[in-house]
């Protein structure tokens, strides 16, 4: 995204910095190219910080599963949904499911789900512990997924708020019409906090 554009997404949605007190590194992590890398570095700070208890973990856009394994060292239990075929806005297109999930069979805390979200929220009432939502980053998906998942969860996270101001946007308005708060960190991509 342009400064131009950043200044005035910023203006437009402003959000609270988040600044993590310390940096840890994950023991499990995977090896894989991913416009996600750096913001393991701050998923345990965010967790402590906010007091999230460690058993449920939601992930929305998987792809090839960097995220998913992050979120696996701190959760008992990581659930991961995503269509599997890329969308309008990653490199790789095409059916992915296998690949990823014979790379994350070793992380046997994860389980993935082909479907779409619009399809998993209708039959879904869990509350969960934390949640990532990661998927198309245009305005109405990431409303709708993250207005799910910020409802569904304690914390709520969202990558992409510096990369698209669609998403910047849809973070300010979730944390507006749940009544939570909502932070950003504005590194690797950014990464937007709801809790
Ligand atoms: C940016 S990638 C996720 C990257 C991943 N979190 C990582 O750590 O590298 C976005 C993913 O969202 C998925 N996706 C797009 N639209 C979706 C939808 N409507 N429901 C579920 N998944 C979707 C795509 O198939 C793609 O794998």
């Amino acid at each position: 995204m342009s400064s131009l554009k950043k200044f005035i997404a910023n203006k437009l949605y402003p959000l609270a910095l988040y600044v993590p007190k310390q940096k840890s590194i994950p023991e499990k992590m995977i090896d894989i190219p991913t416009a996600w890398k750096g913001l393991e570095l701050i998923i345990e700070d965010i967790l402590i910080h906010f007091n999230i208890g460690r058993e449920s973990c939601i992930e929305f856009g998987v792809e090839f599963g960097y995220s998913s394994v992050v979120f696996s060292n701190y959760f008992q239990k990581v659930k991961g949904v995503d269509i599997f075929i890329g969308d309008e806005h990653t490199e790789h297109k095409g059916d992915h499911f296998e690949q990823t999930k014979k790379s994350l069979e070793q992380f046997k805390n994860i389980e993935l789900f082909k479907s779409d979200y619009q399809d998993w929220i209708k039959q879904d009432d869990q509350q969960y512990d934390f949640a990532h939502v990661d998927i198309v980053h245009n305005y109405k998906e990431t409303y709708e997924c993250g207005f799910w998942a910020a409802k569904h969860s304690k914390c709520c996270i969202f990558h992409d708020t510096e990369s698209f101001p669609s998403v910047k946007r849809a973070v300010y308005d979730i944390a507006k019409n749940t009544g939570k708060k909502a932070y950003n960190y504005p590194f690797h991509n950014g990464l937007g906090i709801i809790v």
